[in-house]
C-alpha cells in the first residue's frame, strides 16, 4: 500500500475533520501518500483529488463540517457513472480508500471494493447514529449536546409561561438522536418513529396532565423528525389539555458547531484505526471502524452490511420513571 485517498460523503457531522486529520497524519507517519477527494462520491467521478499534507490538516480538529466538503451523490447508484470514478482511481494509482459518512456511504464504500477489489475502510460519521455495528457514530454526541443546550433554553420559557414545548430533532427515519436528547434533557415525553404505534395523542396528553397533577409547571416533548406532523401534534395537545403548547424545530443547527470531546475522539481513533487496518488489508477486503461496548475494533463489512440497528426499548421505558 503506497497511496490512499480519503473522502467524506452524505450529511456532514462534527468530528469528521478530526477523522480527516487522523487519517492524513497516520498515513503520512507510515510513509503513505494521502489524497483527499472533494465533495464525496461526486468528486471521485469528477476527478477532484487534492494532495493532503501534515499541515493541510492543521487547525481543523475543533471545526465542525468537513474541509473536504460533502454531498449526497445519487448518480453513484449508476454503474456507468461509477466506472468513470474507477478509471480516475486507477489513473491516480490509489491502493486503498477511506470513506467517512452515514449508512448510504457505507454501501458506496462496499460497492467500490466489490466492483474493483480496491480495499475500503468505512468510518461511520452521522448525527443520526443509525449505523449497524457500532454503538456511536462521529457527530452524534455533538448533535445531542446541541439539542440539550436548546432544551435548557426552551425550558426557561416553558417554566415561565407554564407551557408545553415540543422540540423536534433530526434523525431521519430513526429515533436514536431523539431518544438520547429526550432522556438526557429530562423530557416528559419522547416520540420516535420506531414506537409510533405504541403511543397515541391521548397517551401523550394523559402523561402531560398527570405531570401537572404532580405539580409540574411545564413539560418538554421531544419528537424525532421521522415521527412527523409536529405542528398538528402541538395543536392536538393544546386542544386536548387546554395548556398553551408551542413547538420548535431544531433542524440544521444540530449538524454544525464545535465537535465535543467524544465526537473528536471517535474521529481521531477511527481515523487512526482505518489507516492501520488499510495497511494490512488485501484486495477485495472492506471493513468498518466501530466502537462497541468492549472497545474500539474493526468489523467485517459482510457482517454488518444491510443490517438494521434496533433501538433499546429498555432505555426508552426507563425515561417514563426518570421524567416522573
Ligand atoms: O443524516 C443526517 C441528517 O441531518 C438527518 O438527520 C436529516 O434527516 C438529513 O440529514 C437531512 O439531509 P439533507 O442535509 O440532505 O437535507
Amino acid at each position: 500500500m503506497k497511496r490512499i485517498c480519503i473522502m467524506t460523503t452524505g450529511g456532514d457531522a462534527s468530528g469528521m475533520n478530526a477523522a480527516i486529520r487522523a487519517v492524513t497524519r497516520t498515513a503520512i507517519g507510515n510513509n503513505l501518500e494521502v489524497l483527499g477527494i472533494e465533495k464525496g462520491f461526486r468528486g471521485l467521478v469528477n476527478n477532484k483529488f487534492v494532495e493532503m499534507s501534515l499541515r493541510s490538516v492543521s487547525g481543523i480538529i475543533n471545526r465542525g463540517g468537513t474541509i473536504l466538503q460533502t454531498l449526497r451523490a445519487k448518480e453513484f447508484h449508476d454503474r456507468k457513472i461509477r466506472e468513470t470514478a474507477y478509471r480516475h482511481i486507477s489513473a491516480m494509482r490509489v491502493d486503498g480508500i477511506v470513506v467517512i459518512g452515514g449508512d448510504g456511504s457505507r454501501m458506496g464504500a462496499y460497492t467500490i471494493t466489490k466492483e474493483t477489489g480496491i480495499p475500503t475502510v468505512f468510518i461511520p460519521g452521522s448525527i443520526d447514529n443509525d449505523v449497524y455495528g457500532t454503538d456511536y457514530t462521529i457527530g452524534f454526541d455533538t448533535a445531542v449536546n446541541v439539542g440539550l443546550d436548546a432544551i435548557d433554553k426552551i425550558r426557561d420559557t416553558a417554566d415561565s409561561h407554564e407551557r408545553i414545548f415540543i422540540v423536534e430533532v433530526m434523525g431521519r427515519e430513526h429515533g436514536f438522536l431523539a431518544l438520547e436528547i429526550g432522556v438526557t434533557g429530562g423530557a416528559e415525553v419522547i416520540l420516535i418513529p420506531e414506537f409510533k404505534d405504541k403511543i397515541s395523542v391521548k397517551n401523550v396528553c394523559d402523561t402531560l396532565e398527570q405531570g401537572v397533577r404532580r405539580g409540574k409547571d411545564s413539560s418538554i416533548v421531544v419528537v424525532a423528525e421521522g415521527y412527523g406532523a409536529t405542528p398538528s401534534l402541538a395543536k392536538a395537545i393544546e386542544k386536548r389539555t387546554g395548556m398553551e403548547t408551542r413547538y420548535t424545530v431544531l433542524g440544521y443547527i444540530q449538524r454544525g458547531g464545535k465537535p465535543t470531546a467524544m465526537s473528536r475522539k471517535l474521529g481521531l481513533v477511527f481515523g487512526y484505526q482505518a489507516v492501520k487496518a488499510l495497511m494490512k488489508m488485501k484486495k477485495g477486503e472492506s471493513k468498518m471502524t466501530a466502537m462497541q461496548s468492549s472497545g474500539y475494533r474493526m468489523v467485517e463489512m459482510k457482517d454488518v452490511i444491510k443490517k438494521e440497528k434496533k433501538i433499546s426499548m429498555q432505555e426508552y421505558q426507563m425515561n417514563t420513571f426518570l421524567s416522573l
